[in-house]
C-alpha cells in the first residue's frame, strides 16, 4: 500500500516554473552497501521504464535521489550533510528531491518533518511506486511515500540496469530475520525472502551474453536463501556453471549456520572463488551472547578450521568495537582471535546505537568514545601488519588476476583481482589485455592492501 500524503508544499518549496523537458532527467547518489548499489540499479532501471533519464550532473537534473544507509550513524549524518547540500537545488531550480532505502524506511516521517524540501520518501520495498511518486510530485507538488515493508516484494521480473563490467550484482535474497541486536537491517529491510532461482539464473545468463565475467551473489544472509527446493549451494553452483561465467562470489553467509555443502561448493566449483566473509563481530563469548549472534567462540574457530581442512581459503570479516559493556578484557579476547585466524582483512567499526534496535532498548551504549576509536585504531594496526605479512607471502608467485580496469591511480596501470580478492596492480604493456581477462601476474611486492607485479 502507498501512502500518498496531500501535504501542501512548505514556504521553501518554490513551485516548479520552467516548462519542464517531456523527459525528466534523475541525478542519483548511493550510500552505504553493495545492496544499496542494486537497489539504485533497480531504481534506475524501473525510472527509465517510465520515460525518465538519467544524467551524473546534479545541476542538470529535474529530480534528485539518494539512496540511503542507515546502518551507523557516520552514514546518517553523511546524508544529512548532502541533503543540507539539496536545498539550494529546491530553492533555486524547484527540483523534486527524493530520499530512499533504509533511512527513508527507518525515519520516515521524522525525516519529512525535519526537512521539508523532501518530495518522495521511498523504503527498500517501495520501488515499484517510485514512478509513479515521482510523476505526482512535480506535476503537482505534492508530496508522496511509500514506506512499507513487504514479505514478498523480491523485484523479481526486473533486470536492473547496469553500466557494462566486469563484475555484476544480484541480490538472491532481501531482509534478515537474524536480529542481531545492534543491528537496524531487519527493521529497515524486513522479513526474509528469497527470489525465484530462475529469473536469477535468466539474469545472470544474460549478464554472461553481455561480457560480465563475475557475479557477486548477495544477501543480507545468503544462508537462509531457500526456494522450493533450492538451497544456497544449487543456486551458487547453478550460476557457476554458466557459461562465460568464470568467478562467482557471495555475501554476507553468518557464521551460526555456515551450511557444510556451501563449503563442498567453495572448495570444489573451479569457477566459485575460494574465499569467505565471515562476520565475526566479537570474539568474546559474552559480547557474542548480548549481540545476539547465535554462535561462541569456541563454534566459530571450529568452522575456521572445518575451513582451513579443505584448503587455502582466506577470509575476511567485519569486527565491531566498543559493543555495549564491553570490557578491556573482553576486547583483548577479539585481539586474540583475529590473531589466531589470520584474517586477509578485516572491516573495523566503532558500535554505533541504532534507534529501535533490540540493544538500543535493552543495554546503555557505555564504552567511551575515545575507547571506542583507541580499539578501532588498534584492531586496524594489527590487521594491516597480518595482511602485509600475509601478501608478502605471495611474492615471487604467479597469481591468476582478473583484470577489471584502470588502476585509481594511473590510467597506465591495471587494477584486478585474485581469486582471494586481493588486489593487483600493474604497469599496462601489452596492448591486448582488455578488462574481462584472466591474466597470470608474477607477485613482485606487496603492501597491506595491494600486490604489485607483472604479467607472467
Ligand atoms: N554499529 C557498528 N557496526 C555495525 N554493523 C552493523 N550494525 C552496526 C552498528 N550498529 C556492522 C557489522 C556488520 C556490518 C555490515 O556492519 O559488523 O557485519
Ligand atoms: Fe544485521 Fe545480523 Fe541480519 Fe547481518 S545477520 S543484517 S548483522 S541482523
Amino acid at each position: 500500500m502507498i501512502h500518498q500524503e496531500l501535504i501542501r508544499p512548505s514556504s521553501l518549496h518554490s513551485p516548479i516554473q520552467v516548462a519542464r523537458p517531456k523527459s525528466y532527467q534523475v541525478y542519483m547518489e548511493t550510500f552505504g552497501c553493495q545492496m544499496n548499489e542494486y537497489d539504485s540499479e533497480l531504481v534506475h532501471a524501473m525510472l527509465k521504464a517510465q520515460g525518465f533519464n538519467f544524467t551524473d550532473q546534479s545541476d542538470q537534473a529535474d529530480v534528485i535521489l539518494l539512496n540511503t544507509c542507515a546502518i551507523r550513524e557516520n552514514a546518517h549524518n553523511r546524508v544529512y550533510g548532502h541533503l543540507g547540500k539539496l536545498k539550494s537545488h529546491k530553492k533555486d531550480r524547484g527540483v523534486v528531491i527524493g530520499v530512499l532505502g533504509c533511512m527513508a524506511q527507518n525515519l520516515k516521517k521524522e525525516l519529512l518533518d525535519s526537512q521539508p524540501f523532501i518530495d518522495v520518501l521511498v523504503g527498500p520495498d517501495g520501488y515499484r511506486q517510485l514512478p509513479d511518486l515521482l510523476t505526482t510530485a512535480i506535476h503537482t507538488q505534492t508530496r508522496g511515500l511509500s514506506v512499507d515493508l513487504s514479505e514478498y516484494e523480491t523485484y523479481d521480473q526486473i533486470i536492473p540496469e547496469r553500466v557494462s563490467g566486469v563484475n555484476a550484482w544480484i541480490a538472491v535474497m532481501r531482509g534478515c530475520d537474524n536480529f542481531c541486536t545492534f543491528c537496524v537491517v531487519p527493521y529497515t529491510r524486513g522479513r526474509e525472502r528469497s527470489r525465484d532461482p530462475e529469473g536469477i539464473l535468466i539474469e545472470a545468463q544474460g549478464l554472461a551474453e553481455r561480457g560480465f565475467k563475475q557475479i557477486t551473489l548477495l544477501g543480507q544472509n545468503v544462508n537462509s536463501f531457500q526456494f522450493e527446493n533450492w538451497d544456497f549451494a544449487k543456486l551458487v553452483t547453478a550460476v557457476a556453471d554458466i557459461q562465460g561465467i568464470e568467478r562467482v562470489r557471495f555475501m554476507s553467509p553468518h557464521p551460526k549456520d555456515f551450511p557444510p555443502a556451501l563449503l563442498d561448493t567453495v572448495a570444489q566449483h573451479p569457477n566459485v572463488c575460494s574465499q569467505i566473509h565471515l562476520p565475526l563481530q566479537s570474539g568474546s563469548d559474552r559480547v557474542l551472547e548480548a549481540m545476539g549472534r547465535g554462535y561462541t567462540r569456541k563454534e566459530y574457530l571450529q568452522l575456521v578450521e572445518a575451513i582451513r581442512c579443505r584448503g587455502d581459503i582466506p577470509l575476511t570479516t567485519d569486527i565491531i568495537c566498543g559493543f555495549c559493556g564491553e570490557t578491556d578484557g573482553e576486547f583483548q579476547e577479539t585481539v586474540r582471535l583475529m590473531e589466531e585466524v589470520g584474517y586477509h582483512a578485516a572491516y573495523v567499526f566503532k558500535y554505533s546505537e541504532r534507534k529501535n534496535t533490540i540493544a538500543a532498548r535493552k543495554f546503555p551504549d557505555d564504552v567511551p568514545e575515545a575507547t571506542k576509536t583507541e580499539r578501532v585504531a588498534q584492531l586496524i594496526e594489527m590487521q594491516k601488519n597480518i595482511s602485509l605479512k600475509t601478501n608478502r607471502t605471495l611474492i615471487g608467485q604467479t597469481v591468476r588476476v582478473l583484470v577489471e580496469g584502470d588502476a585509481k591511480k594511473s590510467s597506465q596501470q591495471w587494477v584486478g583481482h585474485t581469486e582471494g580478492n586481493v588486489t593487483v596492480v600493474w604497469d599496462k604493456s601489452s596492448p591486448s589485455t582488455q578488462p574481462g581477462e584472466l591474466l597470470p601476474i608474477l607477485v613482485e611486492d606487496a603492501s597491506a592492501s595491494t600486490l604489485f607485479g607483472r604479467p607472467a
